[in-house]
């Protein structure tokens, strides 16, 4: 690297177990930091049900400001039962929901890769895993369902109560997410499925529609088109067939978990989230976790690869991701994992699984770059 490299990152450590992975997260930036000559700045800022306990809001102007000042977010999780009980406008989620959509970030990459060392981990067959599921799903994050109208209200005609959510998508919200999908489709293996529900939903009709004329923009990709229902049940039974997903925000909600199963655990899944500018957002697929929370039980490595996601997409230290990678790589092939993906293995704790990740990471290291690409 020619110069030192020191970047600004917000750290949204959030409820659960965001505070214990994101904790491991920082270990290991540090570690590549010293390795690859870099320093980070973190401004840490509360989000999600840490946030309203301090000031009332899931959301707080000065989280926002604090994201909007640095190069990158990094955020645990948020949420949890202790605020379960109160109106969905201040719960948790709406800390994020509001992050994502202040800050523009429409896309929304998720690496699904069954790291062979977990073969064994996974709910399925043995031949249904032999190819080893290596899945980019690109889920649309900030319109649909999830931002649409909210509302419940008493209904004397419905003789009770009557809940309405709005889903509502516009040909450019389309538009951008799709490209890409095509781009990362472009990168990988060149096959593109779009999913959606376009034999029942109008929004599902436009999705589809304007994926279909962008193809004629990429004749090198293969866009297949495929209902969400039929999406899942082919994840689980034809995994290899897919190499890039994309769908719209509450298909790529779901489909996501269910590629938790594929990798053996959501504790395995990082995500990266992009959109106009050049900031961007890493945070692990996983939840908060609350029953496990504090117990140094939660796995790390989600958060660590959304970290080395980090490296490769906001500071183009291609080396640097892949020395992470790898040192994921070889603490699984060392035989150590967390609770949720043991299978017979050594089970660390939180900490120490952060601990030997941090004493695997070499400087030559980019034997496999398997996770995130
Ligand atoms: C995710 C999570 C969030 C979502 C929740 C916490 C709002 O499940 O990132 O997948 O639904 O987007
Ligand atoms: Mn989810």
């Amino acid at each position: 690297m020619p110069e030192m490299l020191e970047a600004n990152v917000a750290l949204l450590p959030g409820d659960g177990i965001g505070p214990e992975v994101i904790a491991e997260a920082t270990k290991v930036l540090g570690r590549v930091g010293d390795l690859f000559g870099f320093r980070i700045q973190y401004k840490e800022a509360p989000i999600g049900g840490a946030a309203i306990d301090l000031t009332g809001v899931p959301l707080p102007p000065a989280t926002l400001k604090t994201c909007r000042e640095c190069d990158a977010v990094l955020l645990g999780a948020v949420g949890g039962d202790r605020w379960d009980s109160l109106p969905a406008s201040v719960r948790p989620e709406q800390g994020l929901l509001g992050l994502r959509k202040q800050l523009g970030l429409y896309a929304n990459l998720r690496p699904i890769v069954l790291w062979p060392q977990l073969a064994s981990v996974t709910p399925l067959k043995r031949e249904i895993i032999a190819g080893k599921p290596d899945i980019l799903v690109v889920r649309e994050l900030t319109g649909g369902l999830y931002y649409g109208s909210h509302r419940r209200f008493a209904s004397k005609r419905a003789g009770g109560e009557r809940a309405q959510d709005t889903m509502s998508y516009t040909t450019r919200e389309v538009e951008r997410v799709a490209r890409v999908a095509f781009d990362a489709a472009l990168k990988r293996r060149k096959n593109l499925t779009s999913v959606d529900k376009a034999n029942v939903l109008s929004c599902s009709q436009l999705w589809r529609d304007t994926v279909g004329r962008l193809a004629s923009e990429y004749p090198e990709v293969r866009l297949a088109h495929m209902y969400a229902d039929n999406c899942a049940m082919q994840m689980v039974r034809n995994p290899q067939q897919f190499d890039v997903i994309l769908t719209e925000n509450t298909f790529g909600d779901i489909l996501s978990d269910l590629g938790g199963a594929l990798a053996g655990s959501l504790g395995m899944l990082p995500s990266a989230s992009f959109g106009r500018g050049r900031r961007a957002l890493y945070e692990p697929v996983h939840g908060s976790a609350p029953d496990i929370a504090g117990m140094n039980k939660a796995n790390p490595l989600a958060a660590i690869l959304s970290v080395a996601m980090m490296l490769r997409y906001t500071f183009g230290l291609l080396q640097a991701a892949c020395a992470v990678e790898t040192a994921v790589s070889d603490v699984l092939d060392a035989g150590y994992s967390t609770q949720d993906v043991a299978g017979g293995r050594t089970v660390v704790g939180t900490s120490e699984m952060g601990d030997l990740i941090v004493s695997h990471i070499q400087e030559g290291g980019s034997r496999t770059c398997v996770a995130t690409r």
